[in-house]
C-alpha cells in the first residue's frame, strides 16, 4: 500500500499568526489540503498527518476518511526534528508499504511529480528515493552528498555542512519515498548527534546507504513544486505560483483571460470555451460558468451556476443560478438561492435574494426582490421594493407571468400580483392584484391653483 506521512507539527513562528501554518490558504484552499489532494490524486490511499502545534484545530480541519492523525509531543525537553516527527507515525508503517514523506507547508507539490517519484522508486527497485533539485543558491537546504559514481550517500544539513559541502548545488526537497521495512529500520537507528540536537529524517539516507541498500535521487527541474512557505511573503509567492497554474490550465482549455495576472479563480471552478474574463474577477468555490460568457471587471462569483452566453458586469453572485442569454449588472447583487431565468435583464443596483425570476423578465434598475417568485415576461420597474420583512418574519411575494410593476412601488408580502396584473407607479400594494387589473394604491393628486402667489402675500 502506498501511504504518505505528512509532517505538520511545527510551530511556524515566522508566519506571525494564530492560525496553524497548514491552515493558511492559497487560492482559497488550506495548504495542508493542497498536499493531501495531490497525494490522493497520485493514488496514495492513506495519509498520516503528524500534528503538534495547535493540533486540535489541525485535526478538526482535516477530518477525512483517508486521513489519520498522530500527535507529536511538544514542549521543553521533548525531542524534536523531522525524524522524530516521522517516528510518531511508526505504527502506521507496514513492512510492505511504500511511504512518501510530505510537508504541510510545501503545498505546491503536484500529483504528476508524486506519481513519477513513486514510479522511479519502484522501477529502480530503490529502498529510498530522494526528490531533489538544483539551486544556484542552495542556502538553508540539506545538500545531496554523492560518491564518484553519482550515487547518493547522505544528506547533510546546512548547519552541519563543511565548506566543500556547502558548495553543492543539488539540494534535498525533503520529500522522499521509502520502503516501509527499511524506513522502520532507519527510524530505529536515528540519533540526534548534530548541531541542532534534532532527529533528522535525512539521516535515514546515510543509515540505509551504510547498510548497502540502493538509494535513488529523483531530480526535478521545476523548483516551484518544492517551494516551502515560512512567512506571509512566501505565502503570497505560493499563491502567485498556484494562481498561474490554475489560470494557465483554464486558458489552455479555451477560456480567454484578458489579464491572467489579475484574475483570481479557484481550482474548483469550471469555465466553458470562449468565455472571456476581465481583470479583477474573483471566481470561487463550486462555480460553473458555461460557454461564450462575458465576465466583466471586478465580478465576484461564488458557488454559482452560470449558463451559456451570459453577460455579467461588475456584479456579485453568491450561491445562485443564472440561465442562458441573460444580462446581469453592472452592480447587481444576487444573494443565495436566487434562480434567474433565460433572456433576463437584471440591471444596475438590483438586489435579489432567495427568489425565482422567470424567463424574459426584467428588473432594469434599483430594485430589491426578496423571497419572491416572479414569472416570465414580467417588468419590475425602477425603485420597486419587495417588502418581505416585518421586523420578525419573512413573507413571500408572487408576481405572475406578464405582470407589470410600475416604478417606485412597494409590494407588501405576503401578496400576489396575478397574471397580466398592472401596478401603477408609486403604489403600495397590500392586497392581491387581480388577473389583468390595474391597481393604483396611492393618494390622488391635488392641485391648489395660485398657492404660491397667496403664500408670498
Ligand atoms: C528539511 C530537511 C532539509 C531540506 C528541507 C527542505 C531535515 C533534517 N532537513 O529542513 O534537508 O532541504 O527540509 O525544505 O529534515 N516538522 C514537524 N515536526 C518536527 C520538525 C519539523 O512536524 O519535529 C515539520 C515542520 O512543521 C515542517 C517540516 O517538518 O513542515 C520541515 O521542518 P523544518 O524544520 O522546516 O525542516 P528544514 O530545516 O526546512
Ligand atoms: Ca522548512
Amino acid at each position: 500500500m502506498i501511504k504518505s506521512i505528512i509532517l505538520a507539527a511545527g510551530e511556524g513562528t515566522r508566519m506571525k499568526s494564530d492560525i496553524p501554518k497548514g491552515l493558511h490558504k492559497i487560492c482559497g484552499k488550506h495548504m495542508i489540503d493542497c498536499v493531501i489532494e495531490s497525494a490522493e490524486n497520485a493514488g496514495i490511499s492513506e495519509n498520516i498527518l503528524v500534528v503538534g502545534h495547535k493540533k486540535e484545530e489541525m485535526i478538526k480541519a482535516t477530518k477525512k476518511e483517508n486521513v489519520k492523525h498522530v500527535v507529536q509531543p511538544m514542549g521543553e525537553g521533548v525531542p524534536y526534528g523531522t525524524g522524530f516527527a516521522v517516528m510518531q507515525a511508526k505504527n502506521y508503517i507496514g513492512e510492505d508499504d511504500c511511504i512518501i514523506i510530505l510537508y504541510g507547508d510545501t503545498p505546491l507539490i503536484t500529483k504528476d511529480t508524486l506519481e513519477k517519484l513513486i514510479y522511479f522508486h519502484k522501477n529502480g527497485e530503490y529502498t529510498a528515493t530522494v526528490l531533489t533539485t538544483e539551486f544556484d543558491d542552495p542556502t538553508g537546504y540539506g545538500r545531496i552528498i554523492k560518491d564518484k559514481n553519482d550515487n547518493i550517500m547522505a544528506i547533510v544539513e546546512e548547519k552541519d555542512a563543511n565548506k566543500e559541502q556547502k558548495n553543492i548545488k543539488e539540494i534535498n526537497s525533503g520529500i522522499y519515498c521509502f520502503s516501509g521495512k527499511q524506513l522502520i529500520f532507519a527510524l530505529n537507528n536515528l540519533d540526534n548527534n548534530n548541531t541542532q540536537n534534532e532527529y533528522y529524517i535525512t539521516d535515514a539516507i546515510e543509515i540505509l546507504n551504510n547498510k548497502g541498500f540502493k538509494i535513488g535521487c529523483y531530480k526535478i527541474d521545476d523548483d516551484t513544486e518544492i517551494f516551502g512557505v515560512n512567512s506571509k511573503v512566501q505565502l503570497a509567492q505560493a499563491e502567485l505560483i498556484m494562481r498561474q497554474r490554475i489560470n494557465e490550465k483554464i486558458m489552455l482549455s479555451g477560456v480567454t483571460l484578458v489579464d491572467p495576472n489579475n484574475t483570481y479563480i479557484q481550482s474548483t471552478v469550471k469555465i466553458g470555451r470562449d468565455t472571456i474574463v476581465y481583470p479583477g474577477a474573483i471566481i470561487e468555490g463550486n462555480t460553473q460558468i458555461g460557454e461564450k460568457c462575458f465576465i466583466g471587471h471586478n465580478c465576484r462569483i461564488i458557488d454559482s451556476e452560470i449558463g451559456n452566453n451570459i453577460e455579467i458586469q461588475s456584479s456579485t453572485i453568491i450561491e445562485s443560478k443564472v440561465n442562458d442569454n441573460t444580462k446581469i449588472g453592472p452592480y447587481a447583487y444576487l444573494r443565495p438561492n436566487s434562480v434567474i431565468g433565460k433572456n433576463v435583464k437584471i440591471g444596475d443596483f438590483v438586489e435579489i435574494k432567495n427568489s425565482i425570476f422567470g424567463d424574459f423578465s426584467k428588473a432594469s434598475h434599483l430594485a430589491y426582490i426578496g423571497d419572491a417568485e416572479v414569472g416570465s415576461n414580467v417588468n419590475i420597474g425602477c425603485g420597486v421594493v419587495f417588502v418581505n420583512y416585518d421586523g420578525k418574519n419573512k413573507y413571500k411575494t408572487i408576481v405572475e407571468d406578464n405582470a407589470f410593476v410600475g416604478s417606485n412601488s412597494n409590494l407588501i408580502a405576503p401578496v400576489v400580483v396575478k397574471r397580466n396584473g398592472y401596478v401603477a407607479a408609486g403604489s403600495t400594494i397590500t392586497d392581491e392584484v387581480p388577473n389583468g387589473a390595474l391597481s393604483i394604491a396611492r393618494a390622488r393628486q391635488v392641485n391648489k391653483e395660485g398657492w404660491i402667489k397667496k403664500k408670498k402675500k
